[in-house]
């Protein structure tokens, strides 16, 4: 079992934060909900546990508490902000409603350097709070290790005991070097080494791929996206040919994308590849649907009947594989005013119907997407692949707004060919979190050469994000934007207009529909 550290998880937005910069230290790290019985813990034999902040106060009714028992384990525990709280609630502290809500930018002073969170920090850290209450006694035991402006006891520790408990957020880009606080307490207070590695995970996920498996095979749907990429080579190195995997063209994918997967899995990977053009039925099936809610849900049901068709033609299998990661499992604590608990379910359209019958293998559901881009790296699939911008499952479905035909889907393609290679020669590509051309089913008249034109528009879109919950269009330079203009309504026929989306989401989704 990997070397571990456990959070408990109060339904603070940046729980999942904490869990990726304890990876970062090379380190396991589990989300578990707060209220999970102090004995399954101990079944995991943490090396240490951390409480998470919450947007609750112990002293609400129905305020969200660990089993008590958990102070009992023998292991360190680090309380982050609400977690502060629940040392005191439980170990004889009080905690009372601060006057001024502490929320933003602060300077921590440390009052204890031989504190071991702090080894190797200077003696005042720029950190990032966000709380309303705090703590005006400490709890049995505990000393002050650091203060803030607002609070005398920012940092408090049991060295005995090895708890330690501090207001402000060390997992947030705010808190510029609170890495090295969690890293202190993984490496120096837990005495974790670096055993978590995608070097190493390749080994143990190969293991355990071929344990679950045996003897039998295995489908997969790949749609070329990073999840579907990295299970597929993953499990290819575990069982080679055990594995069949299917690849639907819906004739709604950008320039090149099927020919990139042929080119990878088929030919250099080797692996059992069956390429099930479906285009023609796509296009049937898309012929006069004009609503978006509608077309997705079209979209969404060829997939299906395609893909059901295709297992039963690739034979017998008992598994079917799939990319799900590790924030697809994390149970969410349902907490009221806790926005982090209405982030998901957005859409997955193109997901399988629950009933088929397979068991599943699913290598990286411990996974955060970025160990999986890295260990798409260490599997040797191209950046091309490990870097891939988020792409629906509807495809250009939702980009050809209006009616989808073969020759609208056609003109998108070349024109958004041209903003990919553009964007990719400035180097700004990468640096995106989505970079596309949408075909409006808007025409207008245009001048090209001597000729008169009356053609259709492209919007060109380009969006930062963190997580496609919010988005802020990219200042893309005039002269790239030029570059890309002209390039589109010179050598795309059909084309005659390019405009460019400045909305940020929201109010805007990124998507068009
Ligand atoms: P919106 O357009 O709602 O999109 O701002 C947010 C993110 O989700 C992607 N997206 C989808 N992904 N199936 C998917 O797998 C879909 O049907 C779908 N629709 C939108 C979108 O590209 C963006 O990254």
């Amino acid at each position: 079992m990997n070397e571990q550290i456990v959070i408990l998880d109060f339904g603070s937005q940046y729980t999942q934060v904490i869990a990726r910069r304890i990876r970062e230290c090379s380190v396991y790290s589990t989300i578990l909900r707060f209220d999970t019985p102090a004995a399954e813990i101990a079944k995991l034999a943490p090396k240490g546990i951390i409480l998470s902040g919450g947007p609750s106060s112990v002293y609400a009714e129905d305020a969200p508490l660990p089993d008590k028992a958990i102070f009992k384990l023998g292991v360190p525990v680090l309380g982050i902000c609400y977690g502060v709280q629940i040392f005191a609630h439980f170990l004889g502290g009080k905690v009372e409603k601060g006057l001024k809500r502490e929320y933003g930018k602060g300077t921590l002073t440390v009052a204890d350097p031989a504190c071991a969170l702090f080894e190797g920090l200077p003696e005042a850290l720029q950190v990032w709070n966000s709380h309303g209450d705090k703590l005006t006694r400490l709890p049995k035991d505990f000393t002050v290790v650091g203060t803030t402006e607002n609070s005398d006891y920012a940092a408090i520790e049991n060295p005995h005991k090895r708890f330690f408990g501090i207001q402000f957020h060390p997992e947030v880009a705010h808190s510029p070097r609170g890495k090295e606080v969690l890293a202190n307490f993984v490496h120096t207070v837990c005495g974790c080494g670096k055993g978590w590695t995608m070097r190493n995970y390749v080994e143990q996920a190969v293991e355990e791929i071929r344990a679950q498996v045996g003897s039998e095979r295995v489908i997969l749907g790949l749609s070329g996206g990073v999840d579907s990429s990295v299970a597929a080579a993953l499990i290819h190195k575990a069982i080679g040919d055990q594995l069949t995997c299917i690849f639907v063209n819906n004739g709604l994918l950008r320039a090149r994308e099927a020919e990139v997967v042929q080119e990878v899995f088929g030919r250099n990977f080797k692996v059992r590849l069956q390429y099930e053009n479906a285009t023609p039925l796509f296009l049937r099936k898309l012929k006069g649907v004009t609503d978006p809610e509608k077309k997705r849900k079209v979209i969404g049901k060829a997939f299906i009947d395609v893909f059901q068709a295709a297992t039963k033609k690739a034979g017998q299998a008992k598994f079917l594989a799939q990319g799900t990661l590790y924030p697809d499992v994390i149970e969410s604590v349902p907490i009221a005013g806790n926005p982090a608990a209405m982030i998901k379910s957005h859409h997955n359209v193109g997901g399988l119907p629950k009933n088929l019958k397979f068991k599943l293998v699913e290598p990286l559901r411990c996974l955060f997407k970025d160990e999986v881009r890295q260990l798409g790296l260490e599997l040797g699939l191209p950046k091309e692949i490990v870097y891939r911008q988020p792409f629906p499952g509807p495809g250009l479905g939702v980009r050809v707004l209006g009616e989808v035909t073969k020759a609208k889907c056609e003109l998108l393609r070349l024109a958004d060919a041209i903003v990919v290679e553009e964007m990719k020669a400035a180097d700004l590509y990468y640096k995106t979190w989505q970079t596309f051309a949408v075909l409006l089913p808007v025409r207008s008249v245009g001048v090209q050469g001597d000729e008169r034109t009356y053609d259709f528009t492209v919007a060109i879109r380009a969006v930062e994000s963190q997580d496609g919950m919010t988005a802020d269009w990219v200042r893309v330079p005039y002269e790239l934007l030029e570059k890309i203009s002209s390039r589109i309504t010179n050598e795309v026929r059909g084309i005659n207009r390019v405009v460019l989306d400045l909305t940020s989401k929201p109010p805007g989704t990124i998507e068009w529909e």
